[in-house]
């Protein structure tokens, strides 16, 4: 079957918040938005035939979950990930955002302390800092953690829950067993519980494989709670569909009693037929969008390739990602370019330099660095899940 990922669909005026939010965010809206993580491309076709059916009827009254939708995420992940969850560990969340605020103020109260490896995807530190938690940071190691530093936070009094992103935001790092074999033995040995949020597992590149955090041992499956959504996979985030798997009876039970005396896992009909077709019928899309998404990798790296300085530096290194569509550039030579610094000295105020490069000299949208913390300085986050004509622009000084 062929799908056609080269069409340009024109989003503006359809309520999108990609372009919507462009004027509000990068000061200009006559900008490419290559920065919220959704794409460019249409959902696949069996997701909106499952939806038709709804509209043609026109009757928009309250639903009840279908049995199907558990079975169809119990198949896809046994299939995919070789993982057997069963029924109980399960319920719908509606997003993973959501789940994780769920997750914060039901596990911890205010002035408790939350671990993350930063850089990472905002919500992670928003979330619990709007909620009155402290944030301890892990800078990563490269590409894997810092088991020093980590051990040191996880010792302060006060740390009772980290979140983990799996593979990671930005970078798109996948974690190997081991290092998620050792973040188990030492959060369950202290009691921390792990959200490890699994939104991109299904968007491994490369021929790679993604590893579930719970799987990896018998302490990870007890000290688990693993969100994970058809959302990214299958650009359906506005479907608002999310699921939650927690092995532990003594974890789940209190926390699913909360959700549903509060109503908070009740999937809505749209959410549930569009999961079901995806999981059901979505495979093939996905394999052919991860190929197209690989090949717009490449492209951008052979683009930037050739975009040098006078001494022949190249001056955006895109860093290669395990998986997903969210391209992590570094660009610290070019903001030393920019800045007359060495790439050493570059300070966090420079990070504007490289901002208003993009906007105003490129006139693109990207995601800044240093939104994902500030080991994020010098870099920014392109999202490559477009139509690749869109990835044409000329890098230029
Ligand atoms: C790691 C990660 N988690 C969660 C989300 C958002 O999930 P949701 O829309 O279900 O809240 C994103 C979106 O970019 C993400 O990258």
């Amino acid at each position: 079957m062929e799908f056609n990922f080269d069409e340009i669909i024109d989003r503006k005026n359809t309520h999108a918040y990609k372009y919507d939010a462009l004027q509000r965010v990068f000061g200009r809206s006559d900008i490419l938005p290559l920065w919220v993580a959704d794409m460019e491309f249409r959902s696949p076709q069996c997701i909106t035939d499952a939806l038709k059916g709804v509209l043609e009827q026109g009757v928009y009254g309250y639903s009840s979950e279908p049995a199907e939708l558990f079975d169809s995420i119990h198949d896809w992940i046994l299939t995919e990930h070789g993982w057997d969850v069963s029924k109980e560990w399960y319920t719908y969340v509606g997003g993973i955002v959501r789940g994780i605020a769920y997750a914060v103020q039901f596990f911890t109260k205010p002035g408790d302390k939350i671990i993350v490896q930063s850089p990472v995807y905002h919500p992670f530190t928003l979330v619990p800092e709007g909620n009155g938690r402290t944030v301890l940071r892990n800078p990563l190691k490269g590409r894997d953690m810092d088991f020093e530093n980590l051990e040191q936070l996880l010792a302060e009094d006060g740390v009772k829950m980290m979140i983990l992103c799996n593979p990671h935001n930005p970078g798109g790092y996948a974690w190997s067993r081991e290092t998620l074999q050792r973040v188990a033995a030492l959060c369950a040995e202290r009691n921390v519980i792990v959200i490890s949020d699994e939104i991109h597992c299904d968007l491994y590149l490369w021929g790679g494989k993604h590893i579930p955090f719970a799987t990896v041992s018998d302490e990870a499956a007890s000290c688990s709670i693993t969100f994970g959504a058809p959302s990214k996979t299958f650009n359906i985030p506005g479907l608002a569909s999310s699921y939650c798997l927690i092995p532990d009876a003594e974890i789940r039970e209190p926390f699913y009693r909360w959700l549903g005396a509060n109503e908070f896992n009740d999937p809505g009909i749209m959410s549930s037929l569009g999961a079901i077709a995806a999981y059901r019928h979505g495979r093939q899309w996905r394999d052919a969008v991860v190929s197209y998404i690989e090949q717009n990798i490449l492209y951008i790296e052979n683009r930037c390739a050739s975009f040098t300085d006078k001494d022949g530096r190249q001056l955006i290194v895109p860093v290669r990602p395990d998986a997903s569509y969210l391209v992590w550039l570094d660009c610290r030579w070019l903001l030393a370019e920019l800045s007359g610094k060495n790439v050493t000295d570059l300070q966090p105020k420079d990070q504007k330099l490289l901002e208003d490069y993009f906007v105003n000299r490129l006139r693109l949208g990207l995601n800044s660095g240093v939104m994902f913390g500030r080991e994020g300085l010098g870099y920014m986050r392109l999202n490559v899940a477009c139509p690749r004509k869109l990835l044409g622009f000329e890098f230029v000084l």
